[in-house]
């Protein structure tokens, strides 16, 4: 039985049995229409929240058309906001003030209200690949594509597309560095060792945690 346990709500527990609830797998604490999150991706926040989806992507609503993705391994600091596409005020006429939205009544169907978001929910998805670190307070704002590997440093506002394995700083987020040369970037993206099952993650960290890629290629082929 592998101790990495993705049905956990809170994975890290103490030799004293001291559990930190302060850090949650979001796949196992997040219920939302809009949202889809991999196994094992966590979120620390200091405080403990009652609505983590609220808390990590406070203007997606049920009826949003953009999603949030989050695929596996993600490691989501305190603080981290997602800022999606329904956030948007629209900005096409002359006033960007959101009158529909104070104008409700019990008539107001739930598809009037999709066409609402539709009008300023223009820029997609957000999509976080799998082993991505995002840093503490980094804002992730709508349509952006986080690729595998990549980092994403403490207070950056990421508004474009990040490369996978890259470090992105800064407001606006633009590259520090890649991580590792594009021949081995394209190995890791190869192997994606994150699609393995955890009893073999769990097996395999001195690779997956090294930086030797023809070790983890390798083991990859043996898995094979
Ligand atoms: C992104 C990070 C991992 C980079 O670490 P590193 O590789 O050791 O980076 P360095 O300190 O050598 O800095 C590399 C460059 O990035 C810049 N940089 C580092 N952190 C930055 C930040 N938060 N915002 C903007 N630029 C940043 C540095 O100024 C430096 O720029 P230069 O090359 O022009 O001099 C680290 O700075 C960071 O932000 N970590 C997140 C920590 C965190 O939030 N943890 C929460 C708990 S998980």
């Amino acid at each position: 039985m592998p101790l990495l346990d993705a049905s956990k709500k809170h994975p890290m527990v103490m030799p004293d049995g001291t559990v930190i609830e302060q850090v949650v797998y979001l796949k196992n604490v997040i219920d939302h229409p809009r949202i889809a999150v991999g196994d094992h991706s966590y979120y620390h926040d200091f405080q403990l929240r009652d609505d983590y989806a609220a808390t990590i992507a406070p203007y997606l609503f049920p009826l949003s058309p953009e999603k949030l993705v989050i695929g596996r391994f993600a490691q989501i600091a305190h603080g981290v906001r997602f800022i999606t596409s329904s956030a948007n005020h629209d900005m096409s006429g002359f006033s960007t003030y959101p009158f529909w939205n104070f104008m409700m009544t019990e008539e107001t169907t739930a598809a009037a209200v999709k066409d609402l978001f539709a009008t300023t929910a223009n820029k997609g998805d957000t999509v976080i690949g799998n082993d991505v670190w995002i840093g503490m307070e980094a804002v992730v704002m709508p349509g952006v594509t986080i690729g595998d590997g990549a980092i994403v440093s403490a207070r950056a506002v990421v508004v474009k597309d990040v490369a996978p394995y890259t470090i992105v700083g800064g407001n606006p987020a633009r590259p520090v560095k890649k991580r590792f040369s594009d021949d081995v970037i394209e190995a890791l993206l190869d192997v994606q060792w994150w699609t393995w099952p955890t009893a073999v993650i769990e097996k395999n960290l001195d690779v997956i945690t090294g930086a030797d890629i023809d070790a983890l290629r390798s083991r990859a082929a043996a898995l094979k």
